[in-house]
Protein backbone atom coordinates (compact mmCIF):
# COMPACT_ATOMS: atom_id res chain seq x y z
CA UNK A 1 0.00 0.00 0.00
CA UNK A 2 2.87 2.40 1.18
CA UNK A 3 4.66 1.31 -1.89
CA UNK A 4 1.68 2.31 -4.04
CA UNK A 5 1.33 5.47 -3.17
CA UNK A 6 5.43 6.49 -3.06
CA UNK A 7 4.89 5.03 -6.46
CA UNK A 8 2.10 7.47 -7.27
CA UNK A 9 3.66 10.62 -5.28
CA UNK A 10 6.97 9.92 -7.87
CA UNK A 11 4.57 10.10 -10.56
CA UNK A 12 3.08 13.21 -10.16
CA UNK A 13 6.03 15.05 -8.68
CA UNK A 14 7.36 15.90 -12.73
CA UNK A 15 3.87 16.76 -13.39
CA UNK A 16 4.22 19.61 -10.86
CA UNK A 17 7.34 20.89 -11.66
CA UNK A 18 6.41 21.24 -15.55
CA UNK A 19 3.23 23.08 -14.42
CA UNK A 20 5.31 25.54 -12.23
CA UNK A 21 7.88 26.12 -15.42
CA UNK A 22 5.67 26.69 -17.71
CA UNK A 23 3.45 28.85 -15.74
CA UNK A 24 5.79 32.18 -15.96
CA UNK A 25 4.06 35.24 -14.73
CA UNK A 26 2.43 34.72 -11.47
CA UNK A 27 -1.21 34.58 -11.31
CA UNK A 28 -2.62 37.43 -8.99
CA UNK A 29 -4.41 36.86 -5.92
CA UNK A 30 -8.02 37.60 -6.57
CA UNK A 31 -9.52 38.16 -3.04
CA UNK A 32 -12.91 37.08 -3.94
CA UNK A 33 -15.61 35.79 -1.20
CA UNK A 34 -18.24 33.48 -2.91
CA UNK A 35 -20.82 34.67 0.18
CA UNK A 36 -20.60 37.91 -0.68
CA UNK A 37 -24.07 37.99 -2.61
CA UNK A 38 -23.64 42.09 -3.61
CA UNK A 39 -20.27 41.31 -5.09
CA UNK A 40 -21.84 38.40 -6.73
CA UNK A 41 -24.93 40.19 -7.92
CA UNK A 42 -22.75 43.01 -8.90
CA UNK A 43 -20.73 40.15 -10.92
CA UNK A 44 -23.69 39.26 -12.63
CA UNK A 45 -24.33 42.60 -13.75
CA UNK A 46 -20.86 43.19 -15.24
CA UNK A 47 -20.93 40.19 -16.95
CA UNK A 48 -24.66 40.48 -18.47
CA UNK A 49 -23.39 43.54 -19.52
CA UNK A 50 -19.73 43.61 -20.81
CA UNK A 51 -19.40 39.66 -21.79
CA UNK A 52 -22.72 37.77 -22.34
CA UNK A 53 -22.29 39.13 -25.76
CA UNK A 54 -19.97 36.64 -27.04
CA UNK A 55 -19.24 34.22 -24.03
CA UNK A 56 -22.33 31.57 -22.52
CA UNK A 57 -22.92 30.27 -19.49
CA UNK A 58 -24.44 27.35 -20.94
CA UNK A 59 -24.75 25.41 -17.41
CA UNK A 60 -26.70 28.12 -15.48
CA UNK A 61 -30.31 28.92 -15.92
CA UNK A 62 -31.28 32.60 -15.38
CA UNK A 63 -33.80 31.64 -12.95
CA UNK A 64 -31.71 29.60 -11.08
CA UNK A 65 -28.77 32.37 -10.89
CA UNK A 66 -31.76 34.89 -9.43
CA UNK A 67 -33.17 32.59 -6.99
CA UNK A 68 -29.42 32.07 -5.81
CA UNK A 69 -28.17 35.71 -5.88
CA UNK A 70 -31.34 37.03 -4.51
CA UNK A 71 -32.41 38.78 -7.85
CA UNK A 72 -36.23 39.22 -8.25
CA UNK A 73 -38.12 38.12 -11.80
CA UNK A 74 -38.68 41.74 -12.62
CA UNK A 75 -35.25 43.16 -11.70
CA UNK A 76 -33.77 39.89 -13.61
CA UNK A 77 -36.47 40.44 -17.00
CA UNK A 78 -35.20 44.24 -16.75
CA UNK A 79 -31.55 44.35 -16.18
CA UNK A 80 -30.27 41.24 -16.97
CA UNK A 81 -31.40 39.53 -19.95
CA UNK A 82 -30.73 41.28 -22.40
CA UNK A 83 -32.08 38.72 -25.23
CA UNK A 84 -35.39 37.04 -26.26
CA UNK A 85 -34.46 34.50 -23.20
CA UNK A 86 -37.05 33.26 -20.67
CA UNK A 87 -36.37 33.08 -17.09
CA UNK A 88 -35.80 29.32 -17.26
CA UNK A 89 -33.56 29.62 -19.96
CA UNK A 90 -29.64 28.90 -20.11
CA UNK A 91 -27.64 31.86 -20.57
CA UNK A 92 -26.50 31.71 -24.41
CA UNK A 93 -24.29 34.39 -26.23
CA UNK A 94 -25.62 36.25 -28.52
CA UNK A 95 -22.70 35.68 -30.90
CA UNK A 96 -23.68 34.26 -34.38
CA UNK A 97 -22.14 31.60 -36.04
CA UNK A 98 -19.33 33.11 -37.63
CA UNK A 99 -17.72 34.52 -34.53
CA UNK A 100 -14.56 32.31 -35.72
CA UNK A 101 -13.85 34.80 -38.72
CA UNK A 102 -14.26 37.56 -36.35
CA UNK A 103 -11.80 36.52 -33.28
CA UNK A 104 -9.88 33.66 -35.34
CA UNK A 105 -11.29 31.47 -32.33
CA UNK A 106 -15.01 31.22 -30.90
CA UNK A 107 -15.01 32.82 -27.94
CA UNK A 108 -15.48 29.42 -25.23
CA UNK A 109 -18.35 29.00 -22.85
CA UNK A 110 -17.62 30.20 -19.38
CA UNK A 111 -19.45 28.13 -17.18
CA UNK A 112 -16.28 26.17 -16.26
CA UNK A 113 -14.07 28.17 -16.43
CA UNK A 114 -13.13 29.39 -12.65
CA UNK A 115 -12.84 25.50 -12.16
CA UNK A 116 -10.80 24.85 -15.07
CA UNK A 117 -8.23 27.52 -14.72
CA UNK A 118 -8.83 28.86 -11.39
CA UNK A 119 -10.45 32.05 -10.06
CA UNK A 120 -7.28 33.76 -10.08
CA UNK A 121 -6.69 33.13 -13.41
CA UNK A 122 -10.19 35.06 -14.50
CA UNK A 123 -9.02 38.01 -12.58
CA UNK A 124 -5.14 38.21 -13.63
CA UNK A 125 -6.56 37.59 -17.03
CA UNK A 126 -9.02 40.47 -16.65
CA UNK A 127 -5.94 42.43 -15.30
CA UNK A 128 -3.47 41.20 -18.15
CA UNK A 129 -4.37 42.73 -20.77
CA UNK A 130 -1.73 45.31 -22.49
CA UNK A 131 -1.09 47.28 -25.74
CA UNK A 132 0.90 45.06 -28.64
CA UNK A 133 0.46 46.74 -32.42
CA UNK A 134 1.48 43.49 -33.52
CA UNK A 135 -2.02 42.23 -32.49
CA UNK A 136 -5.30 42.16 -34.38
CA UNK A 137 -7.49 44.06 -31.46
CA UNK A 138 -4.14 45.88 -30.74
CA UNK A 139 -3.71 44.11 -27.12
CA UNK A 140 -2.27 41.00 -26.02
CA UNK A 141 -2.62 39.46 -22.22
CA UNK A 142 0.02 38.78 -20.08
CA UNK A 143 -1.33 35.40 -18.42
CA UNK A 144 -2.45 33.99 -22.27
CA UNK A 145 -0.02 34.71 -24.94
CA UNK A 146 -1.60 36.17 -28.35
CA UNK A 147 -5.41 36.32 -26.82
CA UNK A 148 -7.98 36.15 -29.38
CA UNK A 149 -10.03 38.17 -26.92
CA UNK A 150 -10.01 42.20 -27.73
CA UNK A 151 -9.34 44.55 -24.33
CA UNK A 152 -13.70 44.92 -23.88
CA UNK A 153 -13.18 46.92 -20.70
CA UNK A 154 -10.72 49.12 -21.72
CA UNK A 155 -12.93 52.17 -21.41
CA UNK A 156 -12.97 50.81 -17.49
CA UNK A 157 -9.40 50.28 -17.20
CA UNK A 158 -7.68 52.03 -19.97
CA UNK A 159 -4.23 50.89 -21.57
CA UNK A 160 -1.30 48.98 -19.17
CA UNK A 161 1.87 48.95 -21.43
CA UNK A 162 4.29 45.78 -21.37
CA UNK A 163 7.43 45.88 -18.92
CA UNK A 164 10.64 43.74 -20.19
CA UNK A 165 13.44 42.57 -18.29
CA UNK A 166 16.77 41.58 -20.13
CA UNK A 167 17.83 37.48 -19.22
CA UNK A 168 20.70 35.68 -20.69
CA UNK A 169 19.49 33.77 -23.50
CA UNK A 170 21.75 30.96 -23.04
CA UNK A 171 24.26 32.10 -25.90
CA UNK A 172 26.16 34.53 -24.75
CA UNK A 173 23.80 37.43 -25.59
CA UNK A 174 20.60 38.40 -23.96
CA UNK A 175 17.00 38.48 -24.53
CA UNK A 176 13.94 40.64 -23.23
CA UNK A 177 11.53 38.60 -21.82
CA UNK A 178 7.85 40.10 -20.29
CA UNK A 179 7.88 40.92 -17.07
CA UNK A 180 4.76 42.44 -16.30
CA UNK A 181 2.62 46.24 -17.40
CA UNK A 182 2.54 49.30 -15.93
CA UNK A 183 -0.80 51.75 -16.78
CA UNK A 184 -0.44 53.95 -19.68
CA UNK A 185 -3.05 55.51 -20.19
CA UNK A 186 -6.36 56.03 -17.97
CA UNK A 187 -9.70 54.93 -17.93
CA UNK A 188 -12.91 55.76 -16.17
CA UNK A 189 -12.02 54.03 -13.20
CA UNK A 190 -9.79 54.23 -10.57
CA UNK A 191 -7.27 50.94 -10.44
CA UNK A 192 -8.47 50.12 -7.02
CA UNK A 193 -12.24 50.62 -8.53
CA UNK A 194 -11.35 48.20 -11.48
CA UNK A 195 -9.82 46.00 -9.59
CA UNK A 196 -13.29 45.33 -7.60
CA UNK A 197 -15.05 45.38 -11.05
CA UNK A 198 -12.68 42.65 -12.33
CA UNK A 199 -13.03 40.92 -8.84
CA UNK A 200 -16.94 40.90 -9.22
CA UNK A 201 -16.72 39.67 -12.49
CA UNK A 202 -14.37 36.91 -11.36
CA UNK A 203 -16.67 35.65 -7.78
CA UNK A 204 -19.66 36.09 -10.08
CA UNK A 205 -18.32 33.46 -12.80
CA UNK A 206 -16.79 31.20 -9.78
CA UNK A 207 -20.44 31.02 -8.66
CA UNK A 208 -21.44 30.08 -12.34
CA UNK A 209 -18.81 26.92 -12.16
CA UNK A 210 -20.57 26.15 -9.17
CA UNK A 211 -23.94 26.98 -7.69
CA UNK A 212 -23.95 25.40 -4.86
CA UNK A 213 -20.38 25.64 -3.38
CA UNK A 214 -21.34 28.34 -0.58
CA UNK A 215 -23.94 25.60 0.36
CA UNK A 216 -21.86 22.96 0.35
CA UNK A 217 -18.78 24.81 2.42
CA UNK A 218 -21.34 25.67 4.74
CA UNK A 219 -22.84 22.30 4.97
CA UNK A 220 -19.03 20.83 5.45
CA UNK A 221 -18.50 22.83 9.22
CA UNK A 222 -21.94 21.42 9.91
CA UNK A 223 -20.58 18.08 9.38
CA UNK A 224 -17.51 18.45 11.06
CA UNK A 225 -19.17 20.26 14.38
CA UNK A 226 -21.69 17.11 13.94
CA UNK A 227 -18.87 14.34 14.04
CA UNK A 228 -16.71 16.16 16.86
CA UNK A 229 -19.79 16.17 18.53
CA UNK A 230 -20.98 12.36 18.11
CA UNK A 231 -16.91 11.54 18.81
CA UNK A 232 -17.16 12.16 22.31
CA UNK A 233 -20.46 10.58 22.76
CA UNK A 234 -19.01 7.34 20.82
CA UNK A 235 -15.60 7.61 23.08
CA UNK A 236 -17.73 7.49 26.05
CA UNK A 237 -19.92 4.53 24.91
CA UNK A 238 -16.86 2.52 23.97
CA UNK A 239 -15.41 3.18 27.64
CA UNK A 240 -18.65 1.73 28.68
CA UNK A 241 -18.62 -0.85 27.00
CA UNK A 242 -15.05 -2.25 27.88
CA UNK A 243 -15.23 -1.19 30.80
CA UNK A 244 -15.81 -4.64 32.57
CA UNK A 245 -12.89 -6.25 30.42
CA UNK A 246 -9.87 -4.22 30.96
C1 LIG B 1 -16.00 40.66 -28.43
C2 LIG B 1 -16.15 39.32 -27.93
C3 LIG B 1 -15.73 39.06 -26.49
C4 LIG B 1 -16.20 39.69 -25.37
C5 LIG B 1 -17.25 40.80 -25.28
C6 LIG B 1 -15.55 39.05 -24.25
N1 LIG B 1 -14.72 38.05 -24.68
FE1 LIG B 1 -13.69 36.76 -23.51
N2 LIG B 1 -12.97 35.81 -25.15
C7 LIG B 1 -13.26 36.16 -26.47
C8 LIG B 1 -12.49 35.30 -27.35
C9 LIG B 1 -12.51 35.35 -28.87
C10 LIG B 1 -11.76 34.41 -26.53
C11 LIG B 1 -10.79 33.29 -26.96
C12 LIG B 1 -9.39 33.78 -26.66
C13 LIG B 1 -8.32 32.81 -27.06
O1 LIG B 1 -8.47 31.61 -26.82
O2 LIG B 1 -7.29 33.27 -27.60
C14 LIG B 1 -12.10 34.75 -25.16
C15 LIG B 1 -11.59 34.08 -24.04
C16 LIG B 1 -11.94 34.37 -22.73
C17 LIG B 1 -11.47 33.63 -21.57
C18 LIG B 1 -10.67 32.35 -21.60
C19 LIG B 1 -9.22 32.61 -21.53
C20 LIG B 1 -8.49 31.28 -21.60
O3 LIG B 1 -7.54 31.13 -20.85
O4 LIG B 1 -8.85 30.41 -22.38
C21 LIG B 1 -11.99 34.24 -20.47
C22 LIG B 1 -11.79 33.85 -19.01
C23 LIG B 1 -12.76 35.36 -20.94
N3 LIG B 1 -12.72 35.40 -22.31
C24 LIG B 1 -13.45 36.21 -20.09
C25 LIG B 1 -14.22 37.26 -20.56
C26 LIG B 1 -14.94 38.14 -19.66
C27 LIG B 1 -14.97 38.02 -18.14
C28 LIG B 1 -15.57 39.06 -20.45
C29 LIG B 1 -16.39 40.24 -19.99
C30 LIG B 1 -15.68 41.21 -19.20
C31 LIG B 1 -15.27 38.73 -21.83
N4 LIG B 1 -14.45 37.63 -21.85
C32 LIG B 1 -15.77 39.42 -22.92
C33 LIG B 1 -14.11 37.17 -26.88
C34 LIG B 1 -14.80 38.02 -26.05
Amino acid sequence: MIRRFALLALMLLPAGFAQAQEEGIPLLHSGTDINNVSSLQRGARNFMNYCSGCHSLKYLRYNRMAADLRITEPELAANLIFTSAKPFDTINSSMPADALNWFGKVPPDLSLIARAKGVDYVYSFLKGFYADKTRPWGVNNLYLPSAAMPHVLFERQGLQKPVFKSEPDGRGGTSMVLEGVEPMTPGALKPEEYDQFVRDIANFLDYAAEPIKAKRQSLGVFVILFLLVFFVFAFLLKKEYWKDVH
